[in-house]
């Protein structure tokens, strides 16, 4: 459904005037979500400024907030606007993702575009969609005839808030996103100070004391839940938030290039879209796909070769210093003896891949020193024989995948990509799983700026060309991007569960449920878990880390942090002491029909279950923060007159992520629709449940 209004139309929605064009008149145009539940209501003042509010159940959250633009080239501020035509319009469809939490995702929404034109001459539209668990809009720069090319020198949207709401927060910084979450007020928000604290964090350009990051996730005092991001970042840098913390007004700050500009565009042009989720459950915002809705559809047509995977990976010896990256030293992990205990290992428990980082030259010199050329991506070291072990995999049924560390030289990866995907096509090797540690060569450029974006873009693009599947660490946060380019699965792009092993503040029990609600907004994460031994000073005496977990919680965060590419971080030797709590990683698919957030509360905890892919089998993962926690479960997802068995992975009794952490019970018992399952998560603990149809 699609009208058109005239500028007499608006008017009349307004208030019912038939009047000419008045250009002191505050004219207003509200539209509702489909459920009436989120309003949205769109205002140009009389000084010509276009500002949007948005209400839940009648309760406004984002107050008056500003729409604009300001140019370095031309040199305008794009701020003083006359509604030229508006458009409203219906959507209501459904698709089906090529993998992903639930088989169908519905679109519905309604739609607002404001055609407006600044007193300089330039047509600028602003697309608003109105969905039921919040909104997207966007700005377009239509073709027209005196704006071709432009610089974009900051983009002046507003989300000015109504009140000190909770926030959970990491400091705005143009190359990382690697910081543990704040838990403050607005007024209370010091982004400075806490990355100060991160000194395990290796390259930080920290924005200022009140810039912050997307996905943040906002709670009002009255218990409404809110969600700002952004979705189908493409050519255009990353949006941080600068905080004003009198008004509590958030304003866009986006990432510059090396000389300080934000975009060079061309019309036509589409902005990525900013987003806001609401609602007063938690759960759906976990549960809300409008992030991945405002993403555009699959470009890759054939689809068949990309597959959700499990994989193993020779990485974790590396990171608690069992073995090396580096060939230099005697202790190189990935020579081929012990790449082939890995598939072994891989192939003996149903794991579609092995990831080995360290086979190739270039490791004893990589990181550090802003160097351009340091890897080629097709030299394997020489007691590395990948034909051999590629071999060996393909007839275990299992396969390498490929580790691409850019060291931060995506100048240099861009000139090796073609050769590099073309070596993994000569070995049937079809993941990869590329890093961007340290800064970025083009020198100056941010890990979050225009260039990298478009980077990171090419990447999956090139990939895609040679039927290569991709996760990236390090790079820009996603947003929903993931759509279009399926066979992009995952990224790191936040704290992962790796970082239990840094020195200083490592992570800490609330983290995983914390990052639902902001990291993974956006899309799934690599987050590798899976670590069954605690004490990190396994292979080193003098590392006082430790992961701060309990082992039911790691078999948990399968269910909890969604992925269509899931490691099982820790390696083969501790896997082994526990292979009877390693049957739930064996067992948890990666792919999902259906899932249902049972319970969620930011920073607390978090409890979700999903059907897997083409079977009638759910799984079940609740997770808990530092405190421990009692819930009783009504079963009431599973399919009605349908016996399960479950096989209940439990913290024991007297487990604790501090004392006990490796302490777990493993319990079966016969349950249907109408059980009630009754859990005792302890203290940075969880639990998980597999439910097999009988
Ligand atoms: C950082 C990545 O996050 C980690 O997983 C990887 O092992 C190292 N870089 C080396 O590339
Ligand atoms: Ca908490």
């Amino acid at each position: 459904m699609k009208n058109t209004f005239t500028l007499k139309a608006v008017l009349y929605v307004v208030g019912g005037l038939l009047l000419p064009f008045l250009p002191q008149a505050q004219q207003s145009i509200s539209v509702t979500s489909p459920n009436h539940f989120v309003a949205l209501t769109t205002t140009l003042a009389t000084n010509g400024n276009v500002q949007y509010r948005v209400s839940y159940k009648n309760n406004t959250f984002i107050e008056p907030s500003s729409l604009g633009f300001s140019l370095s080239r031309p040199k305008l501020t794009l701020s003083q606007f006359r509604i030229i035509s508006v458009d409203s319009s219906t959507t209501d469809e459904t698709w089906q993702p090529v993998w992903g939490e639930v088989n169908r995702i519905r679109n519905h929404y309604k739609a607002l575009s404001l055609l407006l034109k600044d007193k300089s001459g330039v047509l600028v539209k602003v697309h608003f969609r109105v969905f039921n668990e919040g909104i997207g809009f966007r700005y377009e720069f239509p073709k027209q005839e005196n704006l071709t090319h432009f610089v974009v020198a900051d983009e002046l949207t507003q989300f000015n808030l109504a009140g000190d709401y909770k926030a959970f927060w990491i400091p705005g910084d143009y190359d990382t996103n690697e910081y543990l979450y704040n838990t403050t007020k607005l007024s209370e928000v010091n982004a400075v100070a806490a990355a100060a604290k991160e000194t395990d964090i290796a390259l930080k350009s920290v924005i200022g004391p009140n810039a912050i990051q997307t996905p943040l996730m906002l709670k009002t005092p009255q218990g409404l839940y809110i969600n700002l991001h952004e979705a189908a970042l493409v050519n255009y840098p990353v949006m941080h938030l600068m905080l004003e913390k009198k008004t509590f007004t958030l304003t866009s700050h986006l990432v510059p290039d090396a000389v300080g500009n934000k975009a060079y565009l061309q019309t036509p042009f589409q902005t990525p879209w900013r987003t806001i989720n609401v609602s007063d459950k938690a759960t759906d915002i976990l549960a809300s796909k409008l992030i991945l809705n405002l993403n555009e559809p699959s470009k890759i047509t054939d689809v068949s070769w990309i597959k959700p995977q499990k994989f193993i990976g020779m990485w974790w010896e590396m990171h608690v210093g069992k073995a090396t990256w580096e060939k230099a030293g005697g202790k190189h992990g990935a020579n081929t003896a012990n790449v082939k205990t890995y598939i072994d290992f891989a192939a003996k428990h149903g794991f579609d891949g092995v990831l080995v980082e360290g086979w190739n030259e270039g490791w004893e010199d990589w990181f550090g020193n802003w160097k351009e050329n340091v890897f080629d991506f097709i030299t394997p070291y020489p007691d590395y024989n990948l034909e051999e072990l590629t071999a060996y995999a393909r007839q275990k049924g299992v396969r390498i995948i490929m580790h691409h560390e850019t060291s931060g030289s995506a100048t240099n990866y861009e000139r090796w990509m073609d050769k590099a995907y073309k070596y993994m096509n000569d070995h049937q090797i079809n993941t990869v799983k590329t890093g961007y540690v340290g800064k970025i060569i083009p020198r100056g450029e941010h890990h979050d700026g225009q260039w990298m974006v478009n980077h990171y873009q090419r990447v999956a693009e090139k990939a895609a060309e040679y039927k290569i599947m991709v996760e990236a660490h390090e790079p820009a946060h996603p947003t929903g991007l993931h759509r279009t380019y399926p066979n992009w699965l995952a990224n790191e792009a936040a704290r992962g569960n790796e970082f239990n092993n840094a020195p200083k503040l490592g992570l800490v029990p609330e983290h995983e449920t914390i990052l639902p609600f902001t990291r993974l907004m956006g899309g799934p994460m690599d987050y590798t878990p899976g670590f069954f031994h605690f004490q990190l000073n396994q292979y080193d005496a003098t590392r006082t880390t430790r992961v701060k977990t309990t082992l039911a919680k790691q078999l948990a965060l399968y269910v909890t942090m969604y992925s269509p590419l899931q490691m099982a971080g820790d390696f083969p030797e501790n896997f082994n002491k526990h292979l009877d709590a390693f049957q739930f990683i064996k067992d948890v698919p990666v792919d999902w029909d259906d899932t249902q957030i049972l319970e969620a509360e930011p920073g607390d905890y978090i409890t979700i279950a999903r059907r897997e892919k083409g079977k009638p089998n759910w799984f079940l993962g609740a997770i808990s923060d530092e405190n421990s926690r009692t819930t009783a479960l009504p079963l009431n997802f599973l399919e009605e007159g349908a016996t399960y068995q479950a096989t209940i992975y439990r913290d024991a009794e007297n487990a604790d992520w501090q004392t006990n952490p490796a302490a777990y019970s493993i319990e079966k018992m016969t349950v249907t629709n109408k059980t009630t399952l009754n859990l005792r998560l302890a203290k940075g603990g969880g639990c998980a449940v597999s439910f097999r149809k009988m």
